[in-house]
């Protein structure tokens, strides 16, 4: 007789069994094995992972009894015994299992790749997110290399120093939103949502706050650096606000991100966050996936500037320009920008550091720009010379820099007018994307939960020890 067992959703690619579906297998699977095969393998079955073609029929291989904590992926090594093992195993009781072959299955080594990142909705975005993250998340979400890409919007994170405005993030949950398609972010290609709605982030940043003290936190140079800016100093530090490089960490860990585009500020998260990941598959079981910063390629583009030539762009300062600010506002801003101050007249020698136009032309020109727009120059460099020996006035550098700047504004524009035409339409958008994020973050806290052992429902073994203490009692 065939006996069929139908095996869930193939995840990642790899050859993970989708959660739901394993005690089922598992079970139905033990039925098939005789005390004497039970006795040989472990106590508890883990995976049944289906496998190799063999003799022309798909089987099922069972992983067994340390895998349990494990992650669920068979390496390239233990594919051969797993084969025959199990195909002993189920040709020894004449059974055949019904499998989905895979045939994109990578081991672990090569598989998963996972690009996470967020922005808080505190207001509309601007250059600076650009320059510093979101044109690199459409580079990659169209170079299309890798398995899975979340994009989010951080509102509980955004929540922590604004919990008595939370109609501010809830105006800007969809600007933010406009700002990514208008960007060219596709829904399609990768998962938008919004952090909140995903209550496994709250619970996977409970048991992380266990495993970090609060000295660690407190020496957190970003966080510092935010204490002092939002007035926090002393007692006035709200306790949600302290631990969001905790919530963070879940942020990343809950959809086993290995890849986080980021500007350089959010390096001192990532760091936590990998002795978070380190600390728990320590001490629990290998669940979390440590990841990775991408910073940007373009080094001045790590920490942009103001309008003002201040350290940072930031909305709060008052020295941005929006990717959803009109030509108009962009000429307007971009003429009062921050230059040389020891540049007056026209033939002094001026300074390319420190000057903002200069600094934004290191982070959005091109030769080709030079080619389309001031083909008197070659290059940057080549500009900068010229402005160096003096003779080159401020006006003609802002008027190419505000060129260069539109050639991708004007795009971005476009679309988002297109996109304000069905707001209904934009929050469904996130309501499915939510919807996805969700079922990833809960198939991790199945396994953050197994690994503690606090999945009590489902641990059988625990059941059955308890009754048998009990009933020997
Ligand atoms: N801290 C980020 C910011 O201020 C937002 C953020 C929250 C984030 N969670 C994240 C970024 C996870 C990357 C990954 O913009």
């Amino acid at each position: 007789m065939h006996r069929g067992i139908r095996i869930g959703r193939v995840v990642h690619r790899g050859l993970v069994i989708a959660k739901e579906h394993n005690h089922a297998i598992a079970h139905e699977f033990l039925q098939l094995l005789t005390p004497f095969d039970i006795s040989f393998f472990a106590e508890h079955v883990l995976f049944l992972f289906l496998l190799a073609n063999l003799a022309q029929s798909y089987i099922i291989i069972i992983k067994w009894a340390n895998v349990l904590r494990k992650k669920c992926i068979i390496t390239q090594k233990e594919m051969p015994l797993l084969c025959i093992f199990s195909s002993f195993v189920l040709l020894s009781h004449k059974k055949c299992v019904l499998l989905q072959p895979n045939l994109n299955s990578k081991t672990k080594k090569d598989m998963g790749k996972v690009i996470l990142t967020g922005d808080r909705p505190t207001g509309k975005l601007h250059l600076g997110h650009y320059v510093g993250s979101l044109r690199r998340r459409v580079q990659l979400q169209n170079a299309g290399d890798y398995d899975r890409m979340f994009v989010f919007m951080a509102d509980v994170q955004a929540l922590t120093d604004n919990a008595d405005n939370p109609e501010k993030i809830r105006q800007n949950i969809i600007e933010v939103a406009l700002d990514y398609l208008a960007a060219g972010l596709d829904p399609e290609k990768c998962v938008l949502f919004i952090q909140s709605q995903i209550p496994e982030l709250a619970e996977l940043t409970t048991y992380l706050m266990n495993l970090v003290s609060v000295s660690r936190v407190q020496r957190n140079p970003t966080v510092k650096t935010e204490v002092k800016m939002r007035g926090f100093e002393g007692e006035s530090i709200p306790l949600g606000f302290f631990c969001y490089p905790v919530s963070q960490a879940a942020d990343i860990t809950l959809f086993k991100a290995t890849t986080v585009p980021a500007g350089e500020d959010q390096e001192p998260m990532l760091e936590v966050t990998r002795e978070l990941v380190r600390r728990f598959n320590q001490v629990y079981a290998e669940v979390l996936v440590e990841p990775n910063i991408l910073l940007p390629e373009n080094l001045t583009a790590r920490r942009l500037p103001g309008t003002d030539g201040k350290e940072k762009m930031s909305k709060s300062l008052g020295n941005c320009i929006y990717l959803s600010d009109t030509a108009d506002d962009v000429w307007q801003k971009v003429r009062s920008m921050y230059t040389d101050p020891e540049h007056i007249n026209l033939n002094d020698p001026g300074h390319v550091e420190g000057n903002a136009v200069f600094t934004y032309l290191d982070a959005f020109s091109c030769d080709e720009d030079f080619a389309a727009f001031w083909p008197e120059y070659q290059n940057l460099d080549e500009l900068k010379d010229h402005y160096r020996r003096g003779g080159l006035g401020d006006m003609k550098c802002k008027k190419f820099l505000n060129q260069v700047l539109n050639k991708f504004l004007e795009p971005m524009r476009a679309r988002r007018a297109e996109f304000e035409k069905d707001i209904p339409e934009i929050y469904n958008i996130l309501k499915k994307g939510t919807e996805q994020a969700r079922e990833v973050g809960a198939q991790t806290m199945d396994e953050v939960r197994k690994a503690m052992r606090i999945d009590y429902f489902n641990d059988t073994e625990l059941i059955r020890q308890q009754a048998e203490r009990f009933a020997n009692k």
